[in-house]
């Protein structure tokens, strides 16, 4: 069964949360499953009651905590995000439930290597409460989305969508549920296209749109 090694020559990613970290565990479960070969080198949150730091620890995967609020702009937290990741050669970030708005000097550090997780179908119902615009808004169906991050919030070039229905009897708690189950697959997916070289990006027109080398989308 492949490891969490640090010593192996897995690709190294970390993992930047603020919350419950379901999505971190689907990563972490892929490792272990084999579905994921990356190390997770670090989960970071910018919030010390993150539950995904439990899980990060109960993995044995290092953490860190930086209180976004101990810093006095947003750059200087973004320069000690930075010197976190460089300190332990990550070569990925996956944004799992990181409630944080990013500046250049983190997106310059890891340009095209920042992956977001959000759950609707961008362009969509960006921005914080996805899932409760959602139901406001009545559409019929919704999902998950993982992008490249870049400096306009959840506006980054989309790597993968999934879909799920909205039902009529949906509540924000039941959408969720199902939107969480599929992120979770939907992020590992991903996450493992993006570490194996699989992503382009081409420039069509103003965009930049992400490209699957090999693309199969029955390999779920
Ligand atoms: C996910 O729905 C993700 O799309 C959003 O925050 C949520 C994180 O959930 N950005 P969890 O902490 O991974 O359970």
């Amino acid at each position: 069964m492949p490891t969490n090694s640090p010593s192996s020559t897995r690709p190294s990613i970390a993992v930047l949360v603020s919350g419950n970290g379901s999505n971190l565990q689907a990563l972490i479960d892929a490792t272990h499953s084999g579905k994921l070969d990356a190390n997770i080198v670090l989960v970071l949150s910018n919030k010390e009651s993150a539950f995904a730091l439990e899980r990060a620890k109960s993995a044995n995967i290092p953490t860190v905590c930086l209180p976004h609020k101990a810093f006095a702009t947003r750059e200087a937290f973004d320069a000690q995000v930075v010197a976190e990741l460089r300190q332990r050669n990550v070569e990925w970030v996956v944004f799992a439930g990181f409630m944080r708005l990013i500046t250049n000097v983190l997106l310059d550090a890891y340009t095209h290597r920042i992956l977001n997780l959000h759950p609707s179908l961008l362009p969509a119902f960006p921005g914080a409460n996805a899932i409760e615009q959602t139901l406001a808004y009545g559409v019929k169906v919704t999902g998950c989305t993982v992008h490249l991050v870049t400096a306009e919030m959840d506006a980054g070039p989309i790597v993968e969508q999934f879909v799920v229905p909205v039902e009529t009897t949906d509540t924000v708690e039941t959408l969720a549920q199902r939107i969480h189950t599929a992120e979770h697959q939907l992020l590992v997916r991903c996450v493992q296209a993006a570490v194996s070289g699989r992503l382009r990006i081409e420039t069509r027109g103003p965009r930049q749109i992400v490209q699957w080398s090999t693309h199969d989308a029955t390999s779920l």
